[in-house]
């Protein structure tokens, strides 16, 4: 991962006041987020759930940075075209893990002019994404167990960031890796040491008392 290219910071909705959607969108834009991450939830792939398109959809008329979608529901496949027509969705990601076959809908987001990622919880290797290496733009490393926010980190994972990092040079493919859970300004550093490129915040950016500077403390 080269050193100079800056981390891109995804405050993640889930933490937000929804009784605010539109201002807090508003807020961590003009505080100098890259990306929106939503974060969509079943209550059957995790044992939670957060809300679908009509959100994301209201939070993309508050910003103009790219919309980054995070799937954690069964049968993505069946959804994937609904979230890719909301305006200012960059990417769609799925869970390996999920009931779909994963390598349909990355491709299915890809063909659609998306980037398409690919998700993997704590506990899946990332050997079982082997065959996947190659049809994603961005692979979500979880660093919590899905579902909930304000979360722990999990520093088991830093390794799988490392292997991941060394597979993407060894393939010389140009994927993002993406941290999701407890990402704070100590543990993004962690990740960012060990290759991250996407630092996913959800309670460290909307719980912080100064929005902007957080996320300059998080990208640092
Ligand atoms: C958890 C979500 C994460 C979560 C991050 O399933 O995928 O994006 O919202 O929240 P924090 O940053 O609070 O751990
Ligand atoms: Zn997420």
């Amino acid at each position: 991962m080269p050193a100079q290219r800056p981390s891109i910071i995804a405050p993640s909705i889930l933490a937000c006041d929804f009784g605010r959607l539109g201002d807090e969108v508003k807020s961590v834009t003009e505080a100098g987020a890259d990306w929106i991450h939503c974060d969509v939830m079943d209550g059957d792939f995790v044992p939670n759930i957060s809300f679908g398109e009509p959100i994301v959809k209201a939070a993309g008329g508050h910003t103009g940075l790219p919309l980054d979608v995070h799937l954690m529901i069964q049968r993505p496949d069946r959804y994937i075209g609904q979230f890719m027509s909301v305006p200012g969705v960059a990417s769609v990601t799925s869970h390996l893990e999920a009931n779909h076959d994963a390598g349909v809908t990355l491709d299915t987001v890809r063909a659609a002019g998306k980037k398409a990622g690919l998700s993997i919880k704590p506990g899946t290797p990332l050997d079982q994404a082997k065959e996947l290496f190659g049809r994603f733009d961005i692979l979500l490393i979880m660093t919590v167990e899905p579902g909930f926010g304000g979360q722990p980190f999990m520093n088991d994972m830093l390794s799988k960031i490392r292997e991941a990092d060394r597979i993407r040079t060894d393939l010389g493919l140009g994927f993002l890796i993406e941290v999701d859970g407890g990402i704070d300004v100590e543990t993004a550093a962690l990740c960012r040491e060990a290759g991250a490129d996407v630092m996913v915040a959800g309670t460290s950016v909307f719980k912080a008392a100064d929005r902007a500077a957080e996320i300059s403390a998080l990208r640092a």
